[in-house]
């Protein structure tokens, strides 16, 4: 097991945050039991926070892994952080709560350390979680207003269901509507969005940085998702200019873009179920990129959005149209 603890990120509730967390996201099907074996091999290599949701589809295999790692005493529930989000179609304030309840059952736990608003958007509630890759299933828009879904959300924290709550896919005006809310009791931890070199986010991380919310960064190393390579988007983890700064620190790139975030405060969870990539994404603490190499990576954002759920440009609360 690894000697070194994850550095913390200190949360504005009085909690805190390893910044370093396994992405939990993995395209279906899945091999029945893959997921249970990447989680408890990532405890067995150190990691200790874990970012999950209902729509992933694996939830319940992640409660699995980390209940066994509390079995077999490798670890304490109050070690572990685990982060759950409420779908689009549970964003309806009469829902947040049940979405919650339903990801308590799923991993077979009491509470959850984050649960997170997962977008901004509501649909309409329908058996099926995921939103269909094409147009032969309809699915229908909801415009909640998610301030309402927010008080919601903080009612789970005063009942002790979950230590802290958070948005995932705000834009910087749809933070500002929660955080000007007369009523707020906690306001958002953290913003959960994609961010990698080629979408450094740094007005949304300075906007946030002034507000005390962590910026969460999903998909670090650019993901693998087939829209990439539909789209012909330049590869992350190509890029010529990220290699050479590794070759310079002996680190691969993947490892440099994830240094370049954790050094800018950016907390990240990147995803890999296989264990020599897990415990190389978790060396990066051992190394420093110097602020001109830090100015250089700042310099190839492309604005480049590999998530970026197209396919729901029309609907009210869309947050990428704003700039940021
Ligand atoms: P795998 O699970 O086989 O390791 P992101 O977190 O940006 O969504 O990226 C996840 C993708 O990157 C997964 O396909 C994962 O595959 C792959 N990946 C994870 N860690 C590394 C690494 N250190 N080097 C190269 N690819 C990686």
């Amino acid at each position: 097991m690894s000697s070194v603890p994850d550095r913390l990120v200190p949360l504005s509730d009085g909690n805190s945050m390893p910044i370093l967390g396994l992405g939990t996201y993995a395209m279906g099907p899945f091999v029945k039991g893959e997921t249970v074996e990447a989680v408890k091999a990532a405890i067995e290599i150190g990691y200790r926070h874990f970012d999950g949701a209902l729509v992933y589809g694996n939830e319940d295999e992640v409660g699995e892994g980390i209940r066994a790692k509390i079995a077999d005493g490798t670890v304490k529930r109050e070690d572990i952080f685990y982060t759950g989000k409420v779908w689009m179609t549970y964003l309806s304030p009469s829902l947040v709560r049940k979405a919650l309840e339903k990801t308590l059952k799923t991993l077979q736990l009491d509470y959850v350390d984050l649960f997170i608003i997962h977008w901004p958007m509501g649909l309409k509630p329908r058996e099926k979680l995921w939103i269909p890759k094409d147009a032969s299933e309809k699915i229908v828009i909801e415009d909640v207003d998610f301030c309402e879904s927010w008080l919601v959300m903080e009612s789970c924290k005063d009942a002790g269901l979950v230590r802290s709550i958070g948005v995932s896919n705000f834009n910087h005006k749809q933070l500002e509507t929660i955080l000007k809310m007369p009523n707020l009791k906690y306001k958002p931890v953290c913003n959960q969005v994609e961010c990698h070199p080629y979408l450094n986010q740094d007005k949304l991380l300075k906007y946030c940085q002034c507000n005390n919310i962590v910026l969460v960064g999903y998909s670090p190393l650019g993901t693998n998702s087939p829209n990439n390579v539909s789209r012909k988007s330049p590869i992350l983890l190509n890029d010529p200019v990220l290699k050479k700064i590794g070759e310079k620190h002996r680190k691969t790139t993947a490892q440099v873009v994830l240094r370049y975030q954790v050094q800018r405060g950016v907390a990240v969870i990147p995803k890999s179920f296989n264990p020599g990539r897990m415990k190389q994404n978790r060396e990066i603490f051992d190394f420093q990129l110097s602020d001109e190499e830090m100015e250089v990576i700042n310099g190839l954002n492309k604005n480049i959005r590999y998530i970026d759920l197209k396919m729901l440009t029309d609907h009210p609360k869309y947050p990428f149209r704003d700039e940021y």
